[in-house]
């Protein structure tokens, strides 16, 4: 049995999917708690109703970032977890903190990365032009919205379209990717050389 704990700050539509499939698909493993760093996220009440633990560690209680960051590790390190999920937290975690959970520290970025790195995605790729854009699932290293790429979703971008409209289906795509990396990862089907990421057996990392 594999121990994941999940990072939010928001709403937690991510949380709620992946909660779902570990229910329905009988993963062999538990999400033991999640971290939330906003007293405000409704992503605490998802957590509290599929029964998960939740602890509250609000940034702004720390003097310095890197005060939060040392507690958010030594809280994280008391779970043990084979896998630590980011799913919306929105706060830059330390090189320390990345560097102790290398290899299953995951998060999940609205875009198709390299392109639109940080904040204001869906605002960017409207600007941009681009006819596609969509999510990545992807291992976190110390630089931003870098790491190894582990799924890609795509969805059309369409001449209607506003920042709202495309990260609702920039959403839908989300919950269907993230669950399968988690699943992945799960099973160890996950596979990291020279920095990409392949599935074995292999299988499709691209969803549309
Ligand atoms: C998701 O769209 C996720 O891609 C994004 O925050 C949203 C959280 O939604 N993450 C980032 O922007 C990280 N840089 P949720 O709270 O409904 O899961």
């Amino acid at each position: 049995m594999k121990n994941i704990v999940i990072l939010i700050s928001g709403k937690g539509s991510n949380l709620k999917v992946i909660l779902e499939a570990q229910r329905e698909q009988g993963w062999d493993a538990r999400v033991t708690r999640v971290f939330c760093n906003r007293v405000d996220a409704p992503g605490l009440a998802i957590a509290e109703s599929f029964g998960v633990p939740v602890t509250l560690l609000n940034h702004q209680d720390f003097a310095t970032r890197d005060a939060f960051d040392q507690s958010l590790l030594s809280e994280i390190q008391s779970e043990q977890p084979d896998l630590v999920v980011l799913a919306g937290f929105m706060r830059i975690l330390s090189r320390e903190f990345v560097d102790y959970f290398a290899g299953r520290l995951i998060n999940i970025h609205p875009s198709l990365l390299p392109s639109f790195p940080g904040l204001n995605t869906h605002q960017a790729a409207l600007k941009a032009g681009v006819k596609w854009h969509g999510a990545t699932v992807h291992f976190v290293t110390s630089e931003l919205d870098v790491g190894p790429i582990i799924a890609q979703g795509v969805v059309p971008v369409h001449n209607y379209d506003n920042p709202h409209l495309l990260s609702e289906r920039v959403q839908a795509i989300e919950h269907i990717i993230y669950p399968k990396a988690i699943e992945w990862f799960l099973k160890d089907q996950i596979f990291l050389q020279d920095g990409i990421v392949s599935v074995i057996p292999p299988q499709s990392q691209f969803f549309y």
